[in-house]
């Protein structure tokens, strides 16, 4: 399988390499990509030294999967054209997400969507990725009427850049020096809580962020009448996006039960001893594939409603595991290749 990883020098494109490596993904060829600003640079791979190449015409030829994190306008221009000659493009960005004719998939919940795909699939926003691993056992034992949600995101769910911002406020901070004005967000992300993940689309009072999570999860789930309300933050963590979800479930779901059904779902683990300091945390999350829950009990204010605290690797099962796990069950299913297109 001839590979073309594209936003190889992002923090999801060389987690996607790292990833690629950890799970031995079936490659014959891996090739790396980015912006004209890295080409040239050379990624150490394993054995293999992999030269940063530039989009073009030329160098697109010849794929059968491409992994694609290089943002929304870069995919909307390029995932197009690798489609067409002749790869299955998986995007990270949020460009094709809510295409209809572009299957959104998070590999242990609708993994059969894929089948329907066009050229094109797209790998959710990591705050929903995680929420709906979650809740989909949920949603099949007792139905899901309506969520409360708030995240509490790390900054490397926005990219390197912020990274290295919160990095340097911080040290500012601690070295009593003047910092420097923010420029990946709107404020000091540092010993701070902004009440603001992405941007206010014209006259919205929600965030793009806060309506990626309420239509990809419907979307996800094929379960457009799902109330959702969500409220996204941004937190100084590094990676791990954290969840205080809300579930209101149709039927009656205790939350012992809730406990087994997560205990026995795929790619979850269920940490849940919170007398002794058991629970999810951001920085257990870090570095893992797992989507961590705990916390799970009744809400006192509501007969059919339970509280979640829900944590996973934004990086990892948020965005680059994910995809790799896409791409792996396409190769499995026999969907690469023109000829495997939904007409
Ligand atoms: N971070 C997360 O947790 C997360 C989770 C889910 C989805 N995503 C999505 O994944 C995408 C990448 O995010 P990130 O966090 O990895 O961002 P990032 O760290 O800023 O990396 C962006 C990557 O895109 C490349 N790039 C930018 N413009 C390009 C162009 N014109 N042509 C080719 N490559 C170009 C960059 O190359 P240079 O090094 O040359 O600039 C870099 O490799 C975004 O769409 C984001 O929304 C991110």
């Amino acid at each position: 399988m001839r590979v073309a990883v594209v936003g190889a020098t992002g923090a999801v494109g060389s987690t996607m390499l790292g990833v690629m490596r950890e799970r031995a993904f079936p490659a014959s060829e891996v090739v790396a990509f980015a912006s004209e600003r890295s080409a040239g640079r050379v990624i150490d791979w394993g054995e293999q030294r992999l030269q940063v190449q530039p989009l073009s015409d030329d160098s697109i030829q010849g794929f059968d999967v491409v992994l694609f994190s290089a943002g929304a306008t870069t995919s909307g221009e390029w995932a197009p054209r690798f489609a067409e000659a002749g790869a299955v493009v998986v995007d990270n960005s949020s460009r094709w997400r809510m295409d209809d004719d572009v299957p959104l998939v998070v590999s242990e919940v609708n993994p059969d969507a894929l089948e329907g795909h066009r050229g094109i699939v797209a790998n959710p926003n990591c705050s929903t990725m995680q929420m709906v691993v979650a809740l989909k056992p949920i949603l099949d034992a007792a139905g899901i009427e309506r969520l409360v949600v708030t995240t509490l995101q790390s900054v490397s769910g926005t990219g390197q850049r912020a990274v290295e911002e919160l990095h340097d406020q911080a040290e500012a901070v601690l070295d009593a020096k003047e910092l420097e004005p923010p420029s990946v967000y709107p404020h000091q992300v540092a010993f701070n809580v902004l009440p603001q993940a992405g941007k206010f689309p014209e006259g919205s009072d929600y965030t793009d962020e806060e309506l990626k999570l309420v239509n990809e999860t419907r979307k996800i789930l094929g379960r457009p009448d799902i109330g959702v309300s969500a409220t996204c933050t941004r937190v100084p963590v590094y990676t791990g996006h954290s969840e205080s979800v809300n579930v209101q479930t149709r039927d009656p779901l205790s939350p012992e039960d809730c406990r087994d059904l997560l205990a026995n779902a795929p790619g979850i683990e269920v940490l849940d001893d919170p007398a002794r300091g058991i629970y999810p945390l951001a920085i257990a999350a870090a570095g893992r594939d797992e989507v961590l829950v705990g916390r799970i009990r009744r809400d006192p204010s509501h007969e059919r409603c339970l509280n979640l605290w829900i944590v996973s690797d934004n990086l990892r099962k948020g965005a680059a595991t994910n995809a790799v796990q896409i791409a792996e069950l396409l190769g499995e299913r026999g969907l690469l290749g023109s000829s495997a297109r939904a007409a």
